[in-house]
């Protein structure tokens, strides 16, 4: 099912934080969302998933008007998404996270569908090992796991790629180009230029809250407007780095 957001401004007291936001992502591709720090990602995430509510705007899931519904509502018409910090239990092992999202769905199914997820990241060899003692990039592929029980529709991903080693990277990519190809419809947050502009088939700028851009990531590297955005952040030529700030960010200990 295709997302689309219309119009979605973000009031916090007399701060705009998201401002008329307008865009879509559709079933079968890959479509980033980026944008300098403090640009809204993360809010329009918010308003996507429910946790917060739009001063004003829609939301919509196929046909299905999400906009003032409850998160377990959307969670049951196929919503699934990572945080943007770390959110495993620590003191479970990576199989005992899995069977905490597993309890979402019929209990005959939980054991073979969190053995599907261990298999399809790779996580066979952790699947005993407790959360807190993984690496931030083994981390984040487990989130992405937790995120994958169930099989959403549409799966929303904030950041997931930071603190990840190039290997983590490539099976996570491998993933998310596997996905999509079989339909699921994938919003992915990231600041890792090179992920972002390999495997988006359409790109969303967000500036102080505005949309300022969208189009294929030749259209977004040439985009005047977008390069301004991030003069004195991050470039967006392929070979820049991640943040600084992702390698200590966001991780249990
Ligand atoms: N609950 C809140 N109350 C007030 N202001 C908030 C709240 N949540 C976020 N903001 C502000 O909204 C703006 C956008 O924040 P947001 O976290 O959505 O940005 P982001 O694009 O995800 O940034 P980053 O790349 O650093 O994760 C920031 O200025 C932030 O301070
Ligand atoms: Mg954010």
């Amino acid at each position: 099912m295709d997302l689309e957001v219309t119009d979605v401004t973000v009031r916090f007291g007399g701060n705009t934080v998201l401002s008329d936001v307008g865009l879509d992502a559709v079933s079968g591709g890959i479509t980033s969302l980026i944008g300098p720090n403090g640009a809204g990602k993360t809010t329009l995430f918010n308003v996507i998933t429910g946790v917060l509510k739009p001063t004003s705007g829609r939301v919509m899931l196929g046909t299905n008007d999400m906009t003032s519904m409850p998160v377990h509502k959307r969670v049951r018409l196929g919503l699934g998404r990572t945080f943007q910090r770390l959110e495993l239990f620590g003191t479970l092992t990576v199989e005992e996270n899995l069977r905490v999202a597993a309890s979402a769905i019929p209990r005959e199914r939980r054991t073979s569908e969190v053995q599907r997820v261990i298999q399809q990241l790779r996580l066979q060899q952790v699947s005993d090992v407790r959360a807190d003692t993984l690496s931030t990039g083994t981390g984040r592929l487990v989130e992405l796991a937790r995120a994958l029980v169930g099989e959403p529709s549409l799966l929303l991903l904030d950041e997931p790629a930071s603190g990840q080693n190039d290997s983590e990277t490539r099976v996570f990519s491998e993933v998310l180009v596997d996905l999509a190809d079989r339909g699921m419809t994938i919003l992915l947050v990231e600041h890792d230029m090179n992920l972002v502009m390999a495997i988006s088939h359409r790109i969303h700028v967000l500036d102080f809250g505005q949309l300022i851009a969208s189009g294929s990531p030749a259209e977004i590297r040439s985009d005047v407007r977008v390069q301004a955005a991030y003069l004195g952040q991050e470039s967006l030529e392929v070979g820049s780095g991640r943040r600084r700030s992702d390698v200590s960010t966001g991780a249990h200990p």
